[in-house]
């Protein structure tokens, strides 16, 4: 076995069960706190499922980095370092709406999103039971599935898909770039996990996401599904995707969206 199918295999094992266990919890019941702003919110759930991914790499890989959203950052030794984010969708979860997602990544270099390679990723739904996977190489799956990316976008335009920052000061900028995306698009979708955006333009069930601040954790595995999907990723133009910018496509349709976002970057 190669060593990007044996990161897929251990992230999807643990995703799932992750996502199983974040399920339990959320019909037990839920303690939320805020974090960053008062809509940034953080469930007891999202910490102990960070901590339960955790010490399972650790177990399995005990040399490899982490890079979660819940806890601090711990540098790699083997050159491998897991990107997780628990519960992506945290305020779906929050509010019992089915759209969100265990999301984990296994990335060679630096845990920077600027300058690292991702290997494998998946994105697992549980309450779906989807679980996208994608391993540098190997493509990009869902079940026995082969994903790919939308490879025509009509005149009627592209099904967009966006995310709103949780920061009030962020709303009138994000409203403007919204404006500025509208005449190329057929409707825009907001479904509130970044993670899940990008897996649903790998599986060609929308043709573009773009955000601006998300976190690496949001989107380092749902980058790779979309590249192994044979769709096109960026950031700000010219570089790779980031907090400045993510925009994910079909090559075709790629640059037209970027082209609109470019003015501000
Ligand atoms: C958020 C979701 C949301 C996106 C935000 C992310 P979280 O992640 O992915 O769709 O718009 O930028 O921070 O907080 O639910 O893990």
């Amino acid at each position: 076995m190669t060593l990007a199918a044996d990161l897929l295999d251990i992230a999807a094992r643990i995703a799932r069960q992750a996502g199983d266990l974040a399920a339990r919890r959320r019909r037990e019941g839920l303690e939320i706190a805020t974090k960053s702003v008062a809509a940034d919110i953080v469930t007891a759930a999202d910490r102990e499922v960070e901590a339960f991914v955790r010490a399972e790499l650790e177990r399995e890989r005990p040399e490899d980095g982490f890079f979660g959203e819940e806890s601090t950052a711990q540098e790699s030794r083997s050159g491998i370092t897991w990107v997780v984010d628990p519960i992506d969708g945290t305020v779906n979860y929050a509010y019992g709406i089915p759209a969100w997602a265990v999301s984990i990544a296994a990335v060679e270099g630096s845990a920077d999103p600027a300058t690292w390679s991702a290997v494998a990723g998946v994105v697992y739904n549980p309450v779906s039971g989807e679980m996208f996977r994608a391993s540098r190489g190997g493509g990009a799956w869902l079940g026995d599935e082969r994903l790919s990316v939308t490879s025509e976008v009509g005149p009627a335009g592209g099904l967009i898909a966006t995310g709103f920052g949780y920061d009030p000061a962020t709303h009138a900028p994000t409203l403007e770039r919204l404006a500025r995306v509208m005449p190329i698009a057929r409707d825009i979708r907001r479904i509130g996990a970044a993670s899940l955006d990008l897996a649903s333009v790998a599986a060609g069930r929308m043709d573009a996401y773009y955000e601006k601040g998300t976190h690496p954790w949001d989107h380092a595995a749902g980058v790779l599904l979309v590249e192994e999907a044979g769709g096109t990723v960026g950031g700000a133009p010219g570089g790779r995707p980031g907090k400045e910018m993510v925009i994910a496509a079909g090559p075709g349709f790629y640059g037209r969206l970027a082209k609109l976002l470019e003015p501000e970057l």
